[in-house]
């Protein structure tokens, strides 16, 4: 039997924490679709196209994982996707609090689908994409949290701001 896993977030933008935390679900499961959600009311610094664009990048050198971008309930996408699991990250006892009760609305929406938590290697656990966004946006460097891509982009689009 193949099982799916969807591993959702905002990805704006994409972590050296998160491509960590692809990486070890794809030793997990037989698939994995990485899903964006998509940023209706326009407050990412980045566009839907460009945080896809920027997984897809740095997960070239990996096994075929797909991308989607979705709005609307996580457990109705996992519902269409045929997904059994989806991947969310704890980095420190501060994630817990949010990360259970999105857990358990969504096993409350929808009982089939089980929430796998990882935890990112511990060289990553203060990495955030808002501090990404912070630092960056003051200038300062992000060489080696975010991948070679992402930091060009993030060079880029704050140039441009
Ligand atoms: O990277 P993030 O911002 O922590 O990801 C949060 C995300 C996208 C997983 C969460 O906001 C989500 O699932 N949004 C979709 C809407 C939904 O299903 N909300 C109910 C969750 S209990």
């Amino acid at each position: 039997m193949t099982v799916r896993a969807v591993y959702p977030g905002s990805f704006d933008p994409l972590t050296n924490g998160h491509l960590d935390l692809i990486e070890r679900s794809l030793r997990l499961f037989d698939e994995l679709v990485v899903a964006v959600v998509t940023n209706p009311s326009k407050t990412a610094l980045f566009t839907d196209e460009e945080r896809v664009d920027m997984i897809r990048e740095a997960t070239r050198h990996l096994r075929e994982i797909e991308i989607v971008v979705f709005d609307g309930l996580l457990v109705d996408l996992t519902a269409r996707l045929g997904a059994r699991a989806i991947i969310r990250g704890l980095r420190a006892v501060s994630d817990f609090e949010y990360e259970f009760q999105m857990a358990l609305m969504n096993r409350k929406l929808r009982e089939e689908v089980e929430t796998v938590f990882l935890m990112p290697h511990e060289a990553y656990s203060y990495i955030s994409s808002r501090l990404i966004k912070e630092v960056a946006g003051h200038g300062g460097s992000v060489k080696g949290l975010v991948p070679a891509g992402v930091e060009q982009r993030l060079r880029e689009k704050l140039r441009s701001c």
